[in-house]
């Protein structure tokens, strides 16, 4: 939980908007509950069409009201806006998002918004029609203008059979913008612009249709970072190897399994990138032949061997032939010390060797990183610099990447 200045429980404001996403918003109450911030829930009359008062009152621990008449006495209209420090507005429909761009004050949610002066994020949820709607654009990009946070909705299922861009995203990852966003203070659209590529998960190196060579890392670095840099404005391509993770909201995600299909998709995108962050874990060897049946058990009872042949580089080879100058190069490395030096010793001399700008450092010696929501490190720079990372979640630790990569590109 981030601390206030005051060192109180964060006030958050959790408005709802009427939109069938409305029922994801009590999984996003209870993140912000179960971690100790005091929230505030203020719903429209639409949103108690879909989830009702009891809900949110007995999920927060507090009377909930939609409308200004309701204990006039202490000013709610005034008063939830003004002590907050920060409001969420989860799902914010195309209405609510064009009353709030108007400055419209109607009901509890709107007067709250126009008395707030604590950041302020919109997560989105409506029909693509809507989302893409000359009207809303302008909403959305007023409210951008004016500092507000607006995440890019998902992409998927909608509320009737239909598929499209305006799903709420995972409470999972407005709860981790929202963490940051307390954290912060802001979350600056210094991104804007840019394009970003990003790969994360290990690669699989077939030995045969059902076995492969794989690695354990789990995709939640990279996944952080993605939606990471999509909060801060970035137009973002997701390379991800075997991962099981639900796509980030506003990320193009494109699938891959070997390193060669790795590196295929990450050299074509870095050819139009100003960022690429390499999180993922590539496997350095490939069986040098695949067979494409079922390799079976010798009935001698003997072992077969693999033979091993080493896969490209993708860092080396995207740091080295720089696609486009400018361009800043972010390589990660996973070490444990031994002999011939320590962690931070082979880190300087891999981030030597790969031709990276930036090398973000973690101590690996027992496994502690993979697949755990937390990480910490070092973060090298090709410039001598090196910034300490303490130990936070893999979206902090994703904002401070972004900010050094910000800082560098100019
Ligand atoms: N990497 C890559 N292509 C590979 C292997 C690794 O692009 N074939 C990238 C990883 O994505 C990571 C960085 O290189 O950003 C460091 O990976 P690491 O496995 O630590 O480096 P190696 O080159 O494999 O070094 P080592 O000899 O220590 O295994």
């Amino acid at each position: 939980m981030a601390a206030t200045p005051s060192g109180s429980r964060p006030r958050v404001v959790l408005g709802v908007s009427g939109g069938i996403a409305a029922y994801k918003a009590c999984e996003l109450l209870r993140r912000f509950t179960e971690s100790g911030h005091d929230v505030t829930v203020v719903p429209t009359a639409s949103a108690l069409e879909f989830v009702g008062a009891p809900t949110w009152a007995a999920l927060s621990g507090k009377p909930v009201a939609s409308d200004v008449w309701s204990a006039v006495h202490e000013v709610p209209h005034v008063r939830i806006g003004q002590s907050a420090d920060l409001v969420v507005v989860a799902p914010a429909t195309a209405d609510l998002l064009a009353k709030a761009a108007h400055g419209l004050a109607d009901d509890l949610l709107t007067n709250t918004l126009l008395t707030a002066r604590c950041p302020v994020v919109f997560a989105p949820a409506m029909h693509t029609e809507m989302w893409e709607h000359p009207a809303t654009r302008a909403n959305v990009a007023t409210l951008r203008a004016r500092g507000a946070i607006v995440i890019e909705p998902a992409e998927g299922r909608l509320t009737g059979a239909d598929t499209g861009k305006g799903r709420l995203p995972e409470p999972g990852e407005i709860f981790e913008l929202a963490l940051e966003v307390l954290t912060r203070g802001a979350v600056a659209p210094d991104l804007a612009g840019r394009h970003v590529v990003v790969s994360a998960g290990g690669t699989r190196e077939y030995l045969d249709p059902v076995r492969f060579l794989g690695n354990r890392s789990s995709g939640l670095q990279g996944y952080a970072l993605a939606r990471a840099a999509a909060a801060r404005g970035a137009e973002v391509t997701l390379v991800a190897a075997n991962v099981s993770l639900p796509d980030p909201a506003g990320v193009k995600v494109v699938r891959v399994e070997t390193t060669d299909q790795l590196r295929a998709e990450v050299v074509t995108a870095a050819g139009s990138a100003d960022v690429v962050v390499m999180a993922a874990a590539p496997a350095d060897f490939r069986p040098t032949n695949v067979s494409d049946a079922k390799i079976k058990k010798a009935a001698d009872g003997s072992s077969p061997s693999i033979e091993l042949v080493q896969n490209p580089d993708i860092l080396h080879e995207i740091s080295t032939e720089r696609a486009r100058t400018g361009s800043v190069i972010v390589g990660f490395a996973a070490e444990t010390g031994d002999e011939t030096g320590s962690v931070l010793e082979l880190a300087r001399a891999k981030l030597a060797r790969k031709g990276c700008d930036l090398l973000v450092v973690n101590d690996v010696s027992g496994g502690a990183v993979f697949g755990s929501p937390e990480n910490e490190g070092v973060i090298l720079g090709a410039d001598g610099a090196t910034i300490d990372v303490p130990r936070g979640s893999k979206g902090a630790l994703a904002h401070v990447i972004w900010d050094q990569v910000a800082a560098r590109l100019g």
